[in-house]
């Protein structure tokens, strides 16, 4: 078999703050197509490794790689959809999808009629002239999703996306980015604090410890796809549960 070049190599990456390690010397790959989830306890430094993945935070230590090409502290190279990816007001859903270009070099005709394929092609293309206040908290983060997908990127980096809404809307949120992905061929990598949200969606999860933050396990999710919600009680999802929630409260396994 020919060795492929991973889409994402993070090598020994840390971060302190002030002096305090947030982020111990962290290593992960994750293949092209990947959708790989990452949980682990409130400020162990999930945010901060995206941020050093994005180039936006310079590791102290430790190199990023994307498609076998160093990035590190180099931002632009990926999509990254914020925790607190908040729309603008005052530009519409079409206005905020296109709203990377605005910001560094002019939205083009080209880049309104993509953003207006891209809404189509995901259940958006009813809302293009709606602004932000008059759609629900799923609406927002569908729209916050296509304007990260609309830079081109293939690596997708979603921090918490669904972390605020409520789980009825999450399902549906949840379905309806595995068809964004199955569509776009994006490699995904996911923060949440959801465990069945991680099953429900991963090919693998990793799990971190308390700061500063160390991956202490991996889990490959072997379930089929397209992925169902009958799916949670299949022994392998159950296993999993048990095993992460196990790791992430220092229970002994069961
Ligand atoms: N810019 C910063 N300056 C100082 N401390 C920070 C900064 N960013 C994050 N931290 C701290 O680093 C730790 C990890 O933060 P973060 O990566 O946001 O955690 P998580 O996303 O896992 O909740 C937390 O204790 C947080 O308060
Ligand atoms: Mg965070």
């Amino acid at each position: 078999m020919a060795a492929t070049t991973p889409k994402l190599v993070v090598e020994g990456a840390s971060r302190a703050f002030d002096g305090a390690p947030a982020l111990a010397p962290t290593t992960l790959a994750v293949a092209a197509g990947e959708f790989v989830s990452l949980v682990g306890p409130s400020g162990c430094g999930k945010s901060t490794l995206f941020n050093v993945v994005s180039g936006l935070l310079e590791p102290d230590a430790g190199r990023v790689l994307l498609d076998g090409a160093d990035v590190t502290g180099r931002p632009g190279a990926v999509g990254y959809m914020l925790q607190k990816d908040l729309l603008a007001p005052w530009r519409t859903v079409l206005g905020n999808i296109v709203l990377g270009a605005a910001l560094t070099r002019g939205v083009t005709a080209a880049d309104r009629a993509e953003a207006a394929a891209l809404a189509e092609r995901h259940g958006l293309g009813g809302y293009l002239d709606h602004y932000p206040h008059a759609l629900s908290g799923g609406m927002r983060q569908r729209v916050a999703l296509l304007r990260t997908l609309a830079t081109g990127r293939d690596l997708l980096l979603l921090d918490e996306p669904f972390g605020a809404l409520d789980a009825q809307t999450r399902l549906g949120m949840q379905r309806w980015l595995l068809e964004v992905r199955d569509q776009t061929g994006s490699t995904v990598l996911f923060i949440t604090h959801d465990v069945d949200e991680a099953i429900f969606l991963s090919d693998r999860i990793l799990v971190m410890g308390p700061r500063p933050g160390a991956i202490v396990d991996e889990l490959a999710v072997d379930l089929p796809r397209p992925r169902t919600l009958a799916m949670a009680t299949d022994p392998t999802a159950v296993e999993a549960k048990r095993r992460i929630l196990a790791t992430l409260h220092g229970e002994a396994a069961a």
